[in-house]
């Protein structure tokens, strides 16, 4: 090289620092604004473009460690007892004070770490999520999985029949991509039902069992395992589709599978690999560059933190509640309620996810080919099987929009389907994370009748924890803190173990229920009864259907108030609970996470602020980040041993239902199946798997 290019080349390569050190390095958020699908890695690099701010570290972690003071679970979350010690051992302030002192590179790093951790408690109702980074790109595949079980009983996973139909309707704008990411030959369109032998290279019990490790939300594992699969659910406005948490994550951190596959009707085998692809969240606000990302979606809001309710004029509140039906009610897998209902705060138990409920239409040829009866009301729908004899419920929620409309709809449709002659009630409860409290206890008191177990008790007693800023909050309010009877820490809003109304002075959180739990001090209020009854609509005495008749039907993802009804009903009643579609060797539950009642860091906020307690040491400071902090906030009382919480006794499904290929994400394919099998109008089939009680 002669010496004029090697000293040309020493200046190029002495400038190149000093060239990247004047141009800033180019905005990975800028690049990818504005587009609706991009990759997983664009979406990464521009999430974790934040470098963590200290003050939002001390911040976030301030305020949810106070938070979870008033979460009923902590103590016992550390390590659950049987049937439950193998799912449920995590010690939350533990992992707080580990990620105070580990440096992250990113904001999204660290969120991740509280939301992995919270994951972990295995419980729906307590986590922390963030507007930021949770869903704001959704990272699919097109290609939804499913455990399917063969004529001889053997169990395989497949890739759903439907996978291709499902993605021409909801990804019709990104199926090019994925076609032409297949290798020659292969097309996407044949996938469909083609049985997945390996993942990454291994067994695919290997992915699905590290997912139900890290997906949370249960305590049974095999609640966990179901997840991973593709399902259904009723929605508000009409059938929808759950990808399961193989074909979509609500995080951008996993670019490519492998998937070695046996396509229908070959016999060698195929491996190739697929990307994920990330949509713009439907409901993130749009952006320019990475820092109109954050102004527009990861600050708090009027909404993020509670209001002083003596301290602000009326339109400030009526701002606050509506902006926080809308902030909050995102991660709940619910229907979003109207703003008249939700000012009368009808008590919720509800579990949140990071993905919302309800983008995707489960596919028109997989929905109930019956006309639903005229009395169905948004989430509810009802069905006469072609037997004339079996009814169908099919709930994919306890909330509705309209609470009156809801349970006036419940009482109709029943009625219409016992006026036409159904005997027997098939209630499918797949995937309903729960709702309305007294929506619970009216089904189960409307279906049974009136007897000891519905009136005026149809749900489960309950207790809230007495910690000392609680007890400082209810001293504000006995102290005339809350004359306009606002507050939920007010006794006037509770009923005593009798279902008598609190007197207004009654100090109910004091004395309270000094308890031990996990050798930690704990303690709670004396123990509640209902205040669902006398409800606002009128029931018949006589139950509408013999518990004999009824069966109980899901995946297992039945939670919150759903736990409520199917929990009292089994096992009050003795009705027959159903999982369809678990793995055959794994113990089924018929659902998870009890709680008694649900809510938020934002309500506590509101309480802690509407009796000026804001400067207490003991109270969290507000949240600068767009966050949601979720707990349980009253815990159900058991039922075989009713001096401990039903949280974590057992839940057993009484028969583990598999499903064939004909009927995967078919309603009313499974209701007939099921119907069937466990109505015993026929011979019970050879794939059938009775767990427990059933025989
Ligand atoms: C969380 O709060 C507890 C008191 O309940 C305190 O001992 C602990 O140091 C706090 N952890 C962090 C990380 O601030
Ligand atoms: C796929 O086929 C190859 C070649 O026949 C075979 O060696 C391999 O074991 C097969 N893989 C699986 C998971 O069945
Ligand atoms: C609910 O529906 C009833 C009629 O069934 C109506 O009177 C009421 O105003 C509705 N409530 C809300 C909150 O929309
Ligand atoms: C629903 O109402 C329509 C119109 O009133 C009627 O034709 C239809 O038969 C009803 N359907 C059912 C299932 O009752
Ligand atoms: C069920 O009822 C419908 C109409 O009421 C009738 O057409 C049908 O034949 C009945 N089916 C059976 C199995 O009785
Ligand atoms: C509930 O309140 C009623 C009326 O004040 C009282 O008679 C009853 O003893 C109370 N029950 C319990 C369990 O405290």
């Amino acid at each position: 090289m002669s010496s004029r290019w090697s000293s040309l080349l020493t200046t190029l390569l002495l400038s190149i620092p000093s060239i990247s050190a004047l141009v800033p390095a180019p905005d990975p958020c800028a690049a990818i604004a504005g587009q609706k699908w991009v990759l997983p890695s664009e979406a990464r690099a521009c999430i974790r473009s934040f470098p963590l701010d200290p003050l939002i570290k001390s911040n976030v972690i301030e305020v949810v460690n106070k938070t979870l003071a008033f979460h009923t679970s902590v103590n016992y979350q550390v390590q659950a007892p049987p049937p439950y010690d193998q799912d449920v051992h995590e010690d939350l302030h533990a992992d707080l004070d580990r990620i105070a002192s580990t440096p992250y590179e990113s904001e999204f790093d660290f969120h991740l770490d509280i939301y992995l951790s919270f994951k972990r408690v295995n419980d729906g109702h307590c986590g922390v999520y963030s507007r930021c980074f949770d869903s704001l790109y959704i990272s699919y595949l097109p290609l939804p999985l499913s455990l399917l079980t063969e004529a001889d009983g053997s169990q395989n996973i497949y890739i759903s029949p439907e996978a291709y139909i499902l993605s021409s309707a909801e990804f019709a704008d990104s199926l090019e991509f994925w076609q032409d990411a297949l290798p020659g030959g292969l097309k996407l369109q044949s996938l469909s039902g083609a049985k997945v032998l390996e993942i990454n290279g291994q067994d695919p019990w290997v992915s699905v069992n590290t997912n139900a490790n890290v997906a949370g939300s249960y305590q049974a594992f095999g609640t966990r395992q179901n997840g991973f699969f593709s399902s259904y659910h009723r929605g508000a406005e009409g059938w929808e589709y759950l990808m399961g948490n193989f074909a979509s994550h609500p995080h951008p951190l996993v670019d490519f599978v492998s998937l070695t596959i046996l396509l229908p009707g070959q016999t060698e085998n195929t491996t190739f690999t697929i990307p994920y692809r990330s949509r713009f969240g439907s409901a993130s606000k749009d952006f320019t560059d990475g820092p109109s990302l954050r102004a527009n979606n990861c600050l708090a809001t009027k909404s993020t933190n509670g209001i002083d309710l003596y301290g602000s004029s009326p339109a400030q509140i009526l701002e606050q509640l509506e902006e926080y039906e809308h902030q909050a009610g995102f991660y709940r897998q619910q229907p979003a309620l109207s703003p008249a209902d939700y000012f009368q705060r009808h008590p919720l138990n509800v579990i949140l996810d990071a993905i919302p409920l309800g983008d995707i239409e489960l596919p028109p040829i997989l929905q109930p080919a019956l006309p639903a009866y005229n009395e169905s009301y948004s989430v509810a729908e009802f069905f006469m099987l072609k037997d004339n004899a079996t009814g169908v419920l099919a709930l994919g929620s306890f909330s509705a929009k309209n609470f009156t409309q809801f349970g006036q709809a419940l009482l109709d449709g029943l009625g219409a389907l016992k006026e036409a002659g159904a005997e027997r009630l098939v209630v499918d409860v797949t995937n309903n994370g729960g709702g309305y409290i007294c929506i619970a206890h009216w089904l189960h008191r409307l279906i049974i009748g009136a007897k000891s177990t519905t009136v005026p008790q149809a749900g489960l007693d309950t207790t809230t924890r007495a910690g000392p800023l609680a007890k400082l909050v209810t001293a504000k309010i006995l102290a005339g803190g809350d004359p306009a009877g606002l507050l939920y820490y007010n006794p006037a809003q509770w009923n005593n173990a009798t279902h008598q109304p609190f007197p207004a002075d009654t100090n109910w959180l004091d004395p309270h229920n000094k308890v031990v739990v996990n050798g930690r001090e704990d303690a709670f209020s004396q123990r509640l009864g209902q205040e669902c009854q006398p409800f606002r609509w009128e029931a018949p005495a006589k139950g509408l259907f013999e518990p004999h008749n009824v069966v109980i039907v899901s995946n297992g993802r039945c939670a919150s108030s759903c736990s409520l009804f199917s929990i009292t009903m089994s096992k009050e009643e003795g009705v027959r609970t159903v999982v369809v579609g678990g793995k055959a060797d794994v113990q089924q539950h018929y659902c998870g996470i009890v709680g008694g009642q649900s809510t938020d860091f934002s309500t506590i906020d509101t309480e802690i602020k509407s009796t000026k307690l804001k400067d207490h040491p003991l109270s969290p400071p507000d949240f600068v980040t767009n966050s949601i902090q979720g707990i349980t906030w009253r815990l159900g009382y058991g039922i075989n041993d009713p001096t401990e919480p039903e949280e974590w006794q057992d839940h057993s499904a009484d028969i583990s239902f598999p499903v064939t290929k004909d009927i995967v994400n078919q309603p009313l394919g499974i209701w007939e199946a099921v119907a069937r099998v466990v109505f015993k109008e026929e011979e019970a089939s050879p794939m059938f798997v009775a767990q427990g009680s059933f025989d």
